[in-house]
């Protein structure tokens, strides 16, 4: 039986995370990496399992234990994957592609491939990877990289900070639908394209940098340490009080682009709100579980279908305080 998600840790400060207990190794042959840059570094250092495949709850403690990620996000982000991505069977997630070690698969349509399967989290106009279109939607990216290096130089003295995150994250978007026939950003990816921006800005930044009120950023150094070589730099720190996606608002309101997609050719961007989206998470919530999550699954019985009701009250544990209702889709336990 999949076990309850962990709480918050007694002890939510700055702490050294690059500690002798977790030293880097780089993955190994069998080791499974990703579109996330967050995760990956958590592997490399052992608060998840180097090879790349994880327990919800596993992950949970190790996004709040490594990054201090702030509990509900980590919930919330990490059962979304979970639900879509992941083997609600066997209670294991890959955190990149496809892999036997997540176990048998439950029946078709059921995917399982892992978080880097496109379309279900993973989605196009990402900082650092490509879309998915152009054949790799999980490789750390130079030349996508070098842009997020320009970006910190026009608009931020040299770091990553809101002002950055809000004209980069705006350009992203722009390319995709001027070079991506396919471009698909409504639904959680609405979501999570503006939340993933203001990641760096809170997690990804030294607990030890951040006097009250003020502005943080992260260095290029440490964008390369933790996008590219999926490494803490040395002698991190991680942030100073429970954090996830601080400031999406100034990013999202700095270009809000509606919930769409490009419909098989460039440069035809039509909004589509059918999955709800950042200005409508309520409706993102019901149709990701009816829509989303009952495509997927749209008959489990049995273990499976125990295993997904769990995990949907897990994740709805963390949508609760938005004041939505809370979907069954396959009836009440
Ligand atoms: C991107 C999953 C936690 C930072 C992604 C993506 C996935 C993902 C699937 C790819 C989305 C895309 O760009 O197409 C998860 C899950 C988490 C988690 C399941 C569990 C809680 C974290 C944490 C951090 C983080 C703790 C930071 C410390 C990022 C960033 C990106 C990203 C910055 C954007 C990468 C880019 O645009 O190039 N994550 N993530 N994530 N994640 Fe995570
Ligand atoms: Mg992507």
């Amino acid at each position: 039986v999949p076990p309850s998600p962990p709480g918050p840790p007694s002890f939510t400060g700055p702490k050294l995370v690059d500690d002798r207990a977790h030293p880097f190794r780089a993955a190994g042959r069998n080791d499974i990496r990703g579109p996330c840059p967050g995760l990956n570094t958590l592997a490399s250092h052992g608060y998840l399992p180097r090879d790349g495949v994880a327990t919800p709850a596993q992950i949970v403690t190790a996004v709040q234990e490594g990054f201090n990620m702030e509990n509900s996000a980590a919930r919330f982000t990490t059962y979304a994957a979970h639900l879509v991505d992941g083997n609600p069977i066997t209670d294991l997630l890959s955190i990149g592609g496809k892999t036997r070690k997540t176990g048998p698969d439950p029946p078709a349509p059921a995917i399982v491939g892992g978080i880097s399967n496109h379309g279900t989290f993973e989605g196009d106009a990402s900082m650092t990877r490509g879309d998915d279109f152009f054949g790799d939607n999980h490789s750390f990216n130079q030349t996508l990289f070098d842009q997020m290096k320009d970006f910190s130089n026009r608009f931020g003295g040299g770091f990553y900070n809101l002002t950055v995150a809000s004209e980069l994250r705006h350009e992203r978007i722009q390319q995709s639908i001027a070079t991506n026939p396919n471009l698909s950003l409504f639904g959680l990816r609405h979501i999570t394209v503006f939340a993933e921006a203001a990641f760096p800005v809170n997690l990804f930044v030294d607990g030890r940098r951040t006097a009250p009120g003020e502005a943080q950023h992260m260095s290029m150094d440490a964008a390369e340490a933790f996008f590219k070589n999926m490494k803490f730099p040395r002698g991190f720190f991680r942030a100073s009080k429970p954090s996830s996606s601080e400031g999406v608002d100034v990013i999202f309101g700095a270009h809000p682009i509606l919930p769409g997609r490009n419909t098989g050719s460039v440069n035809s961007f039509t909004t589509d709100d059918s999955l709800g989206g950042i200005l409508d998470f309520c409706k993102f919530y019901t149709e990701f579980v009816n829509t989303t999550v009952r495509g997927l699954y749209p008959n489990p019985t049995g273990t499976l279908r125990r295993n997904l009701n769990l995990n949907l009250d897990f994740f709805y544990g963390s949508v609760a305080s938005s004041g939505c209702p809370q979907i069954f889709p396959y009836g009440r336990d």
